[in-house]
Parts: C-alpha cells; sequence; structure tokens
C-alpha cells in the first residue's frame, strides 16, 4: 500500500482499490488529487499483478463534488490552472489503460466526479447517487474529458441537455440513459463492485485487455476499421482463428 494524501490506493490479490479521500470536502479534486491520481494511474498500468482497478469515494456523502472551488477560486487564473491540468494529462493517461476499471459510486457525483466515473469501462451506483455538471454556472465547460465521454455514452442530445440545464440526475433516470450499467443499494455497493472485479480478474489478462480494446477503441472507427481492429486483435491472441 502506497500513502498518499488525497488517496487511498490499496492492492488486494489481482484488484487496485482506489478511494478518493477528502470526504471534509466531499472528495473534491484538487491539485494534489490530480498529481496522487496521476501516480496510481501510472501504477495501474505498470504493475501487472494489477488486473481490475475500482474507484470510489470515501465518506457516506458522496464519490466526488468536482473540482475543489477553494482552489479553483484562489488559482492565479483558470486559464494557468487548467494548463498544468493538462501537461499531466490524468485524463489522457485514464483513457489509456487498457485494464478493465469499474467506477462504484454514491452520493454526489458532480462535475470532475462524473468525469472519473467516465473515464471507467463499468459504472455502479447505489441508489440514492446524484450526477451533475455544474461547470456552465460556473463559467467554464467540463475539462476533464466529459464534454466527450459523456455525449459516448449517452448521445450528444441528452449530454447537451445535462450540460446545459444543470439538472441533477438521480439514479433511475442515470441507468435509464445508460450512465450506469447498474444501481444498487448503498450497502451492496462495494461488494457487488468486487465481486464484478473477481470474476474479471479470473480471467486472462491480456484476453481482457484485448476485449476491452476492441470494444473502447473500436468505438471511435468506422465499422469497417473496428472489424480489422478486431481481426487483429483475435488473431494475435489465437493466431490460426
Ligand atoms: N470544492 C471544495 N469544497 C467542497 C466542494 C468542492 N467542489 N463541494 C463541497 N465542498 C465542501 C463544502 O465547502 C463543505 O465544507 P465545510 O464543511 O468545511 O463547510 C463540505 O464539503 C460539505 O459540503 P456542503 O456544501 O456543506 O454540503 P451540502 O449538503 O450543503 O451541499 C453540494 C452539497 C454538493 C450540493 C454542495 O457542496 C456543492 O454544491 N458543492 C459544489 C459542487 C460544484 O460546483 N463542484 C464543482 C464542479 S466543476
Amino acid at each position: 500500500m502506497t500513502e498518499f494524501e488525497t488517496i487511498i490506493y490499496q492492492k488486494q490479490n489481482s484488484i487496485a482499490h482506489v478511494t478518493l479521500n477528502r470526504p471534509h470536502a466531499l472528495n473534491a479534486y484538487n491539485l494534489r488529487m490530480r498529481d496522487e491520481l496521476y501516480q496510481v494511474l501510472g501504477a495501474i498500468r505498470d504493475d501487472s499483478e494489477v488486473r481490475v482497478a475500482i474507484f470510489r469515494g470515501a465518506g457516506e456523502r458522496a464519490f466526488c463534488a468536482g473540482a475543489d472551488l477553494t482552489e479553483f477560486l484562489t488559482a492565479p487564473s483558470p486559464i494557468i490552472a487548467r494548463q498544468a491540468r493538462w501537461e499531466r494529462d490524468v485524463w489522457g493517461l485514464f483513457l489509456s489503460l487498457t485494464k478493465p476499471l469499474i467506477a462504484a459510486v454514491h452520493g454526489y457525483v458532480l462535475g470532475s466526479g462524473i468525469e472519473i466515473a467516465l473515464c471507467c469501462d463499468i459504472r455502479l451506483a447505489s441508489e440514492e447517487v446524484q450526477f451533475g455538471l455544474p461547470e456552465p454556472g460556473l463559467g467554464i465547460i467540463p475539462a476533464a474529458g466529459g464534454s466527450q465521454t459523456l455525449s459516448r455514452v449517452i448521445g450528444g442530445a441528452k449530454a447537451l441537455e445535462i450540460l446545459l440545464s444543470g439538472r441533477w440526475i438521480k439514479a433511475e433516470e442515470a441507468h435509464r440513459l445508460k450512465l450506469v450499467n447498474r444501481v444498487v443499494p448503498r450497502k451492496e455497493l462495494l461488494a457487488q463492485a468486487e465481486r464484478l472485479a473477481r470474476k474479471i480478474a479470473g480471467f486472462d489478462p491480456v484476453v481482457v485487455s484485448y476485449a476491452k480494446q476492441a470494444i473502447v477503441r473500436g468505438l471511435d472507427l468506422s465499422l469497417k476499421q473496428g472489424l480489422e481492429l478486431e481481426a487483429r486483435l483475435a488473431h494475435s491472441i489465437i493466431p490460426l482463428h
């Protein structure tokens, strides 16, 4: 286990557990968390023992209530703060990981909170979850991939409506929109995420990684290119396939 200030990173067997750990601030995403998340994502990528990762939030109230507004207001300028974020490219690293990532979200999932969940492949949510994108009301737009990832998951029109109206989404609607794969009682959230992670971790990691890549990379390709990608990946697992 590595010690961080804003994140708890634990490895149990082949499952990495990443807990956003600023419960006093509803796990708001600050610069320290950005730097630590970057290290954690690198560890998930590079550690061959890790086969799957689960992301969750500490405390009972939130997965993550978005960017830390106290930092946001004290940053030298929004442009410089955002420049720093891009240089670190946490989101590029997140989306490039070929191991399956599960988000187990509860409570407030706002701004960067939704964006972290959208960088994951499978989202489980507890019944009292609330999703929202408050950015336009703060005079900004999502910059952790959300404008691209949300629309790919729920479609452009719904993503626009949610972003532009500032409307918050509860569990039932999130499930209907396919923003989350499954809604579960709060007390079962982690157990269900772990059960799923164990199931995935039991398969051959190369097969799992290729299956993820076939689907995730394929979504950005034409059907013809996607089929070529699938063929290449399938052939490299079983050469005579
Ligand atoms: N950044 C920094 N601190 C935050 C935060 C954020 N994004 N969201 C919540 N907190 C802090 C609060 O300041 C408060 O701290 P305090 O106890 O020291 O006063 C603590 O977390 C609890 O939040 P509080 O606002 O008291 O809880 P609530 O139940 O009244 O409201 C929210 C919950 C989520 C509706 C409200 O905290 C909120 O609107 N947060 C900001 C969401 C946001 O705009 N995020 C930025 C997205 S880009």
